[in-house]
């Protein structure tokens, strides 16, 4: 039932049954412009968002066009009737992405929504513009699949990525495999998920991805722990962290002593990039409260990216068990929404 703790945990296991219905529902709506694509824009916000950060990972190996993901009322000023724009709002209530959807309208760019419902729909449905429908009714962190693979069938319709299919498949595959392996069922002592969930418990994680690769699963780890856990995390991505956050580690020890670092890899990562981590371990291994390293496994780069974000996904949601909290409400984004309202 709503509002119980257990809910969030179905819904975010529910992952792998999400992405397969999440394909079909975008296969089957038509999807066709005229234009001659020279980029492409996701716009949204918090759980909205996220996919076009996946997708924009994923392009950078796949997609000859660059990506954006735009977080704002306004759009950037390249946009224009050769950008593509895909606006994804799960309410379809949200208004900095109802403002950058009228702005995209205004400026002639070819757009597609993504929605439950809402004004979104709406507007979508009177503008004539291709509107993808998912199920209304979860919260849009639990609505990853939906949030994310219909961006992908968009660009293949449209002909800006091709042979996603097996990928799609083998990913899918992999995600039941592992919903096995963290489901609740499974003890503590054979379950990745719930033994994550303790290493955080009472101190701040630290979540390091890479970028290329992991950098949009660390940042989704982060969001889950906030929104599920209700609990302070960040994260940042090699080699960048190199250059500054490093230095950082130089605080008293005391302060360190909080963190809980652990490491998001996958065999996608520069051979440079995994050098990085085992020096970095060696460095500030002994001063941090605790350190440990994820292995993405899976048969693709994709594959390897999803299988992450279900462990975090599952993770946080444990967490706020272990802190006895219900991980639905996210009370503060609803309050602030409210007074601004
Ligand atoms: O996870 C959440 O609830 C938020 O981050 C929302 O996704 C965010 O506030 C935007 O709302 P929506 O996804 O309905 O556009």
């Amino acid at each position: 039932k709503k509002g119980d703790p257990e809910n969030m945990l179905e819904a975010l296991s529910g992952l792998p049954t999400q992405c397969q219905d999440a394909m079909q529902r975008a296969r089957a709506v038509n999807i066709s412009f005229a234009a001659d694509f020279k980029n492409i824009l996701v716009t949204g916000l918090g759980g909205s968002a996220i996919g076009g950060d996946f997708l924009r990972v994923y392009g950078y190996r796949k997609c000859t066009l660059p990506i954006l993901v735009n977080r704002d009322y306004n759009l950037p000023s390249f946009v224009n009737e050769q950008t593509l724009v895909l606006a994804v709002s799960y309410s379809g209530n949200t208004e900095e992405t109802l403002s950058a959807y009228e702005e995209a309208k205004l400026k002639k760019a070819p757009i597609v929504a993504l929605t439950s419902g809402g004004q979104l729909a709406e507007r979508a449905k009177k503008d004539g513009i291709p509107l993808i429908l998912i199920p209304s009714g979860l919260q849009p962190r639990a609505a990853t699949g939906y949030l994310f693979l219909p961006l992908l069938v968009v660009l293949e319709k449209l002909s800006l990525l091709s042979d996603i299919a097996a990928e799609i498949e083998e990913t899918i595959a992999g995600l039941a495999d592992l919903s096995k392996a963290i489901s609740a069922q499974v003890p503590t002592e054979n379950n990745p998920a719930k033994q994550l969930a303790l290493r955080f418990y009472n101190k701040i994680p630290v979540i390091w991805g890479v970028a290329g690769t992991t950098e949009t699963v660390a940042m989704r780890w982060k969001g889950q722990i906030n929104e599920n856990s209700k609990a302070l995390a960040y994260f940042n991505v090699l080699p960048e962290l190199n250059h500054n956050e490093i230095v950082g580690t130089e605080v008293p020890e005391k302060f360190l002593r909080e963190l809980e670092v652990v490491f998001l890899r996958t065999e996608d990562d520069h051979p440079r990039v995994q050098k990085r981590f085992d020096i970095t371990k060696e460095i500030i291994g002994e001063r941090v409260g605790g350190i440990s390293e994820v292995w993405g496994d899976g048969k693709n780069p994709l594959a390897r990216m999803f299988a992450l974000t279900y462990l975090g996904d599952c993770t946080s949601a444990y967490l706020a068990l272990l802190y006895g909290i219900d991980p639905s409400p996210v009370k503060l984004i609803t309050l602030l929404k409210n007074k601004l309202a």
